[in-house]
Order: C-alpha cells, then structure tokens, then sequence
C-alpha cells in the first residue's frame, strides 16, 4: 500500500538531488539533459507523479501541490544555473576573441631597389626628359659589335684597354655597352638619340675600384650637324641633374670609336674621379652601318654606373654594392 508520506518523502529527495546535480553541472548540454531528466514527460518527477493514482481522492490535491512547488524549485534552479552558465560562456568567448589593437604589428621587412637599379632609373629618366629612347642588346656578342665595327679591329692596340672573357665558341661578354651603338644604328636611320643601360664583363683584378661584371649606360645620338659643344651639352646637363652643382672637367682622350674623344671627371672628396668615356663617332662607324658621314655626325657617351654610384651615395669600396649584405643595403 504506498503511503502519500513516501510520495512526498520520494519528491523531497528527488528536489535535494536535482538541486545537487544542477550545481554541479559545467554545460548548458548537460544542464538541458538534466531538465529533460528531472522534468520531462517520461522525467523523474512526473514518474513519481505516476503513482499519485493510488492514493485517495483527499491526498491527490496535496501531493499534486507539493509537486508542483518542487517542479517550480527546479526550473527556477535551472533557469539560473542556465543563465549562469551563459554568462561564463559570452565572457569566455569575448576573451578568446579580444582583438589588442595596441599590440605591435608583426615585422615584415620591407623590399628595396638596390642603389644600382636606382641610380639607373634615375639616369634613364634624366634622359627620357633630354628626349632619349631606351634600348638593350645582348650581354654575350660577338667581335663584330663589340670590336670590328666600333672601328676596332683584331690588331687594334685599343683591345688591350679591355681584357675581354672570350668564349669557348668564339663569342665574348660584351667590355661595353658601345656594342649597341651597332646594333641599334643598324635598324634605325637618323636623327638617333638613344639610352642603352646593361651589364658588362672585362678581365679586371677585383680591387675597390674595378669590378668583373659591372655596369654601364650607353649614350648616341646621330644628326645633321651635330658638334662637340652639342655632347658637352648634354653632358653638362646630365651631371647637374644627377650631381648638383659638382665641378667637373673635360679632358682629351682616345677611344678608337670617337674621334675627337674625352673623358670627363667629377670632383669628390678633393679628387678627380673619371665617371664617363665620351666623343664625336667617329666617320668610320657611321660608315660601317652605312649613314653618310658627310651628312651626319653623332656623338656618344659611355658611363660607369658604379662609379656614379660611389660619388652620389659616397662609396668608398665597389665590392660592397655586390656583397648582398643588407646592412649596407638598408641604407639607401
Ligand atoms: N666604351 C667605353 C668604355 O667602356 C666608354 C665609351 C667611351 C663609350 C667613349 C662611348 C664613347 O660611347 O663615346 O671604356
């Protein structure tokens, strides 16, 4: 015979129990299976309900309370516990997901132009301004366009000027960028006024002023009566743009492709520097490309890139433009 004391004993542990676990649990999932446990259609308290039909008509009403108080007593411990546990969670979430704008940046370093590029930019722009065009030819030539036909042939004392990396196949690395003089003069009619910058290799014993590879920036323009005050001209020009107001002079030199030929020095750091080959082309050149030489006349320069950049950025070694090392780098 169940008594309606065991009911309501039963109800009581059955609260003490409920309250126990729902302190206890650490998720809402597990917090939501105890609700469905104790509180459900097939839950605890409603299992216990089940046998409320034994009793006499006069109990039922105050079990029937009973029950509903400590149903009550759950789903209000539930609700808080639930919105205890969704606090942890929005807190937990906001700090996982806290963005620290005064954090520092991460370090990336940043890439440059190497001061060789640079300053050849910086040239060819100069002279994109005079008016030039820019060309390129080939870093392996062949004797023809680097020699022969800037009127230096296979006996010609001024091949000792450039000791030449000849190749196993008969070509050679270009000495200098004069080769695309030829090459250009050769597709072209005048008026010329072309740019040619590249690399160049020569046989040299590497010390602080002479490189193996190095780099030069060519200059020609052909016309109907061009002159020497013409080259110096533009020369001139070119300088100050590049240098500022540094002194400079011209003095009386010999390149078997120019004729008259000069060199021209900056002064820097209370010396004389060479930084250019320069000249009228001489007849037998334009010849060699077939231009009449007594209708034209040109004038042609030929610039040490590295020696430029000595001066401008106060070099005092070559080999540490090579070097790769980027604390000299980082400077410019
Ligand atoms: N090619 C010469 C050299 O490498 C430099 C040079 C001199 C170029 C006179 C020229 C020039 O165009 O006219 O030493």
């Amino acid at each position: 015979m169940i008594q309606i004391n065991d009911i309501i004993a039963q109800l009581e542990q059955l609260h003490q129990g409920a309250k126990e676990a729902i302190a206890t649990v650490e998720s809402l999932e597990k917090l939501e299976d105890l609700r469905i446990n104790y509180l459900g259609k097939k839950g605890q308290v409603s299992k216990i309900l089940g046998t409320m039909g034994k009793l006499s008509p006069e109990e039922r009403p105050k079990v029937g309370a009973i029950a509903n108080t400590i149903k009550q007593g759950i789903q209000t411990n539930l609700d808080k516990k639930r919105s205890n546990l969704q606090a942890i969670q929005i807190a937990a979430q906001l700090k996982s997901e806290t963005l620290d704008v005064s954090m520092p940046g991460v370090y990336r370093s940043q890439g440059k132009i190497h001061p060789l590029n640079g300053l050849i930019d910086r040239a060819l722009d100069i002279f994109v301004g005079l008016g030039y065009t820019i060309s390129t030819g080939p870093e392996m030539e062949n004797d023809y366009y680097n020699f022969e036909a800037l009127n230096t042939p296979p006996d010609h004392p001024a091949r000792d000027m450039q000791d030449t990396f000849y190749l196993s196949d008969g070509n050679l690395m270009r000495t200098h960028t004069s080769s695309v003089q030829i090459r250009y003069m050769e597709k072209h009619e005048p008026p010329i006024r072309v740019i040619a910058p590249g690399r160049v290799y020569r046989r040299d014993t590497v010390d602080a002023t002479h490189a193996a590879v190095f780099h030069q920036i060519e200059l020609l323009a052909v016309d109907e009566g061009l002159r020497f005050s013409d080259l110096k001209g533009t020369i001139k020009e070119f300088l100050r743009q590049m240098f500022g107001d540094l002194p400079i002079r011209f003095r009386p030199s010999y390149f078997p492709f120019t004729e008259p030929s000069a060199e021209v020095d900056l002064e820097w750091n209370g010396k004389w520097l060479e930084v250019l080959g320069c000249g009228m082309v001489d007849p037998n050149v334009l010849q060699e490309v077939g231009y009449d030489p007594e209708k034209y006349t040109g004038f042609a320069a030929g610039f040490g890139v590295e020696r430029f950049a000595m001066v401008l950025h106060q070099i005092d070694d070559i080999r540490r433009v090579y070097a790769s090392d980027l604390r000299f780098l980082q400077q410019f």
